[in-house]
């Protein structure tokens, strides 16, 4: 069995161990969603995981799902997010780029317009706006022209990111956001080739993948799935023959990894495990754990076919996870005031093993 700290390649990049830190949108932003200075010491201080994956990042205005969530469609949010790829490549890290479109998970109040979706089906919530909690709104049901565009929006971010240096890129295909929308029957009704069967339900995903494939390469393109995690109104009855023919398609275009979230239905991740043929990487995060039920569970899913381990709270509080793991140290406890807003506060300030 490979161990948790033990190098391995993926994709052609070699990562030191095999901790990976779970994307997580932390709010650090312009109002616009251009990141903000601190981003660049939040991140650096993270680089000794194996991999960064950054937080979920819009390819476009329209695909914000929450107030202050970053972006990159703009020469200025290209230029900010240079520097924090600077300054992770500094610290000797290897960062992937998270791409992201929240479809009906959104509100006018964020951009202007009506939200869009596969079909004009409301979710049940309340959207993250900057002010008040309103609900959310039924989404416009996206053209084909339009379908068309936001997978070019996709695409060109994918661009900018490998121009600026991203390692790589991980498409948000998970959490109940556009692209899961559009594998769920509850939240697809459309009647045209993007709709229906399972094939139709899978081929926007599949087309944004190769599209982001085709611009940086299919080995430095991973994409995260939630199958049967109910995050965000979303329900899958049929998630047993809808994955594993995208988890095919997926294969079919070379991408180099799929990202399994806490939460998804196990017995299908073990499944569609075993039928992926490069990197699996699994969310191992089950809420507050101490270093050796941490160590237990990241050995029990290495055994159970995972290549790498993502963490994302536990990275949140502790910038020098992989060395305190290694050490058995402690583990600082992560802060959820300020998990999006405060600035620094409960951001920057989370001390590494030397210090505490
Ligand atoms: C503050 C916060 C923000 C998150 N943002 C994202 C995100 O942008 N993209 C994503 O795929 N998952 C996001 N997640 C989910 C995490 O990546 C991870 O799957 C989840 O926290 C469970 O893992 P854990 O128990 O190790 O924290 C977020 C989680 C938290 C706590």
């Amino acid at each position: 069995m490979s161990g948790l700290f033990d190098a391995v390649t993926v994709g052609g990049l070699e990562l030191p161990n095999r901790l990976v830190m779970s994307p997580m949108g932390r709010g650090r932003t312009t109002p616009d969603g251009t990141p903000l200075p601190v981003m660049a010491d939040y991140y650096a201080q993270r680089a000794a995981a194996g991999l960064v994956i950054s937080e979920a990042t819009h390819p476009s205005p329209v695909a914000v799902g929450h107030a202050h969530s970053v972006r990159l469609h703009t020469a200025a949010q290209a230029r900010a997010w240079a520097r924090i790829v600077e300054a992770v490549h500094r610290e000797g890290g290897r960062f992937h780029l998270q791409l992201m479109h929240a479809g009906r998970i959104s509100h006018p109040d964020l951009h202007g317009e009506v939200p869009l979706a596969p079909s004009a089906v409301r979710a049940a919530g309340q959207a993250r706006v900057f002010e008040g909690k309103p609900d959310y709104p039924v989404p416009r049901a996206l053209t084909e022209e339009e379908i068309a565009v936001t997978v070019r929006d996709f695409a060109r971010a994918a661009e900018v990111a490998a121009d600026i240096g991203f390692d790589g890129v991980e498409i948000h295909g998970a959490n109940g956001y556009l692209l899961h929308q559009f594998l769920s029957p509850a939240t697809n009704r459309r009647t045209d080739g993007y709709g229906g069967a399972p094939e139709r339900r899978a081929r926007f995903v599949l087309e944004v993948a190769e599209a982001v494939a085709q611009q940086i390469g299919p080995e430095r393109t991973g994409i995260r799935l939630s199958p049967g995690f109910p995050l965000n109104d979303i329900t899958e009855p049929d998630r047993a023959e809808v994955y594993p023919v995208l988890l095919d398609g997926l294969d079919a275009l070379g991408l180099e990894h799929v990202h399994f979230v806490a939460g998804s239905d196990l017995g299908l991740v073990h499944q569609l495990s075993r039928r992926w043929q490069r990197t699996v990487i699994v969310n191992a995060g089950t809420g507050p754990l101490g270093t050796e039920e941490t160590l237990d569970a990241a050995g029990k899913a290495l055994t159970e076919g995972a290549d790498l381990l993502s963490f994302g709270r536990q990275f949140l509080a502790n910038p020098d996870l992989p060395e305190r793991l290694r050490a058995r140290a402690p583990l600082n406890a992560w802060n959820p005031q300020y998990f999006y807003e405060g600035g620094p506060l409960g951001y920057t300030d989370y001390p590494v093993l030397a210090a505490v």
